[in-house]
């Protein structure tokens, strides 16, 4: 690289740290928070009033459109005449410092206000180093490995120009049969929440003006994993309780956060589409949440308002999103075409528009995007795929890792096997590895399962590979290849599931079974008698009912990243060591959907009375693998559980504490979980909820004192007339390893 060039990328990217340093200097302590902006907030102000007084109402509309560029990052030739009228506030799609510069070179130096293009991407877990998809990090259920997974995805993405990422995707999902499952953090409000958070200041860091940060976005706003059926895009019923019990929350801890834009959802809810839904865009996040950032359609939703039949045409899809409180219509121009009329008409305020645009300017100031328009290309080239961000893929990767089975401790395997064979449809599949929404994330990058045991294993050992069969075919034909090299091998790895395609968006299935014949690969592998594990790689929980009594070990991987060779090949050799625990119950069938592990009770649970129980005649009740269930090659303990009240006041807290022993003779992790149940209140409450959970790291015959607070947050919920409060009575307090075993005790509030 050339040095002169180098500097100034260095220099390019000191200059934010310049307020920051005097003010420790100032300070005179190594604690001083670094927070600074590039400029103050009534700085800010005062630069978007004099800009929005300074334009036209087509200048305005322009702002509030965001257009996409190609699918492979370059800009359309038509985008550099729209850059030029200043049409576009913000673009998707095109990235990379070379390509970004060439149209904000258009925007900043040749339309008449010289207003910065803001660059969007969906930077979901990972833009060149990807990491597990968003389900696979939130099993980790360790935040701080998601909020440096951000980190380092913001890193690299805005090295190429981008500034803004539509993640996280906070959406709580109840059925698996939803394909963006993947994308979220699972069922759990409670661990979407720590998820949210996590990833919001990976994203953002205290000050999104940072030059490596990106602004954020929670999406879909809302209850967009609600769709019925589990199919994308479908209609969601869901009652206000649920929305602000279960849906709600991960969304107000990504804004509590400081998360700077939103995102209304393409669905229905309740009879209103969110992307024109008042209750939900301008009640509650204006008016309850006090939201002051941007908030954007999803793709063409706006447009969606016809489909959807709350709008007749076009003209009146843009006065009902406006209104509503969309700021940034993406994609359908609809804004652009039609604002004007409608002012014109009275059908809309000119005040509403400049509220949109401010917000919007609001955004670009606070990103620094006006003084630092420009990525730097040397600096990009550093960044991208670094040695370091690889290693924390790597490293992050393993500890998504959740082991299923492990029967008399097959796993992990001996070093001393001359042989392996590895055999399935994803065991080669570097394309699949990176998953669905892998941001600017390539196939050559990744490493499959097999160079991942081949860079693991001596060049002596023999790694014999079969196919054995497609994904999703209907060939057995690899069968006989896959059998022979089973039983030319001393153990045999079995890397079955779903191709990248088969979940994310617009991917959902009617079916959790493993596709194709991938089952009648596990069986006839099974029937050769060789040792060998199950490694899934999926999207979503599968129902594998006859892997979970047959096979001896399973390892779910879900979508590991770029490293997830790598980082599977470290587990199953034991030089990690899997601690990940599941976000998401996993149903023994596809007919128990919606399986959930904070269900409610109902007056007839499952087991109360056989014959008139809320359950199935057909099925058991109880999921496969429970909610927080994840092993690992070495076995914990936990005892002594001790709550520092019986009773307490309502607005008082409990402190739960519990012991912690490594009593396996391998060091490892355990998540310990808080779960709840308040047992008789004025609403019905769910059987358990997750209140709590730390993930500790600990020798063999370490101990570790763990503890966790019960207050208001944990302890309250929406009443009657849904005023949030805690009420008098008992709870229920259960601390385990998962959702379905663990100590309990109790305690009890009590009226003042
Ligand atoms: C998805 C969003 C995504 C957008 C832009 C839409 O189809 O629903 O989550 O951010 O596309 O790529």
């Amino acid at each position: 690289m050339n040095r002169e060039k180098y500097c100034a990328a260095k220099v390019h990217r000191w200059w934010w740290m310049m307020p920051c340093l005097m003010a420790w200097a100032l300070a005179g302590s190594a604690n001083a928070q670094i927070v600074s902006p590039p400029a103050s907030s009534r700085d800010i102000e005062r630069k978007v009033s004099r800009l929005l007084a300074r334009m036209t109402l087509a200048e305005k509309l322009g702002q509030l459109q965001q257009l996409c560029g190609a699918w492979d990052g370059d800009s359309l030739p038509e985008d550099f005449d729209l850059a030029r009228q200043a049409a576009l506030g913000s673009m998707i799609f095109i990235r990379g410092a070379k390509r970004t510069a060439e149209l904000q070179r258009v925007a900043v130096n040749e339309s008449r206000l010289k207003i910065p293009i803001l660059f969007a991407f969906d930077v979901i877990h990972g833009y060149r180093t990807i990491f597990p998809v968003p389900l696979g990090e939130a099993a980790s259920w360790d935040p701080s490995g998601a909020e440096e997974a951000a980190s380092i995805a913001a890193n690299e993405a805005s090295s190429g120009g981008v500034r803004w990422t539509f993640a996280p995707m906070v959406d709580i999902a109840r059925d698996p049969r939803w394909g963006r499952i993947v994308e979220g953090s699972g069922e759990d409000p409670f661990l979407g929440m720590a998820m949210a958070v996590a990833r919001v200041r990976g994203f953002q860091g205290t000050n999104y003006g940072r030059p490596d940060k990106v602004v954020a976005c929670a999406k879909h706003w809302v209850a967009y994993g609600a769709a019925e059926g589990g199919r994308d895009y479908n209609t969601a019923e869901v009652s206000e309780r649920t929305l602000r019990e279960i849906y709600f929350p991960p969304f107000k801890a990504a804004l509590d956060a400081g998360v700077g834009t939103f995102m209304s959802a393409f669905n229905d809810l309740d009879g209103i589409p969110c992307s024109a839904n008042s209750f939900t865009l301008s009640r509650v996040l204006r008016g309850e949440w006090h939201f002051d950032g941007v908030v954007v359609s999803d793709y063409n939703a706006v447009k969606e308002l016809i489909a959807h039949g709350v709008a007749a045409d076009g003209k009146e899809a843009a006065a009902l999103s406006l209104t509503a409180g969309v700021d940034m219509d993406r994609f359908s121009r609809l804004y652009s075409e039609h604002a004007g009329q409608l002012i014109k008409e009275g059908k809309l305020r000119l005040a509403t528009i400049d509220e949109a645009v401010r917000r919007v300017l609001r955004l670009k100031y606070r990103l620094g995007l006006f003084e630092h328009p420009f990525a730097d290309e040397a600096l990009e080239s550093a960044t991208l795929l670094s040695v370091k961000n690889l290693a924390a893929a790597r490293e992050l990767a393993t500890r998504s890792f959740v082991l299923l089975k492990n029967d008399h401790g097959i796993l992990p395997i001996s070093r001393q096997i001359k042989s392996i064979a590895v055999i399935g449809p994803l065991a080669d599949d570097s394309q699949s590895m990176i998953g669905p929404w892998s941001g600017d994330g390539r196939k050559e990058d990744a490493v499959s399962l097999r160079a991942g045991l081949r860079a693991k294993l001596p060049a002596d050992t023999k790694i014999n590979f079969a196919r054995g069969c497609d994904v999703n075919g209907n060939s057995s034909e690899g069968f006989g290849e896959a059998e022979n090299a089973a039983r030319q091998s001393d153990f045999v790895i079995l890397a079955v599931g779903e191709s990248a395609d088969m979940s994310g968006e617009a991917s959902s299935r009617s079916s959790l079974d493993l596709p194709g014949r991938q089952l009648e690969l596990i069986q006839a592998i099974h029937a050769t008698g060789k040792p060998y594990a199950v490694v899934l790689m999926n999207g979503r929980p599968l129902s594998i009912n006859w892997v979970a009594s047959n096979s001896p070990a399973i390892l779910e991987t879900w979508f590991a990243g770029t490293q997830g060779g790598n980082a599977i090949a470290d587990t199953l050799f034991g030089d990690a060591n899997p601690a990940g625990k599941l976000p998401v119950t996993f149903p023994r069938s596809v007919d128990q959907v919606p399986i959930y592990y904070n269900h409610k009770n109902t007056g007839r649970p499952p087991g109360s009375d056989p014959k008139s129980a809320s359950q199935y005649i057909d099925l058991p009740s109880t999921p496969l693998y429970p909610f927080g269930y994840g092993l690992s090659y070495t076995q914990f303990k936990l005892s002594r559980l001790q709550l520092s009240n019986v009773q307490i006041r309502p607005n008082r807290s409990v402190t739960v504490g519990v012991e912690v022993e490594n009593i396996g003779d391998r060091t490892g992790d355990e998540v310990v979980q808080l779960y709840i149940h308040d047992l008789a209140a004025s609403v019905t409450r769910p059987v358990k909820e997750l209140k709590g959970f730390q993930r500790v790291s600990l020798h063999p015959g370490e101990s570790r004192h763990v503890e966790f607070t019960l207050g208001l947050r944990e302890l309250g919920f929406y009443d009657r007339t849904l005023h949030f409060a805690v009420e008098p009575g008992r709870f229920k307090v259960m601390v385990g390893a998962s959702s379905e075993d663990g100590l309990e005790s109790s305690f009890e509030i009590v009226e003042k």
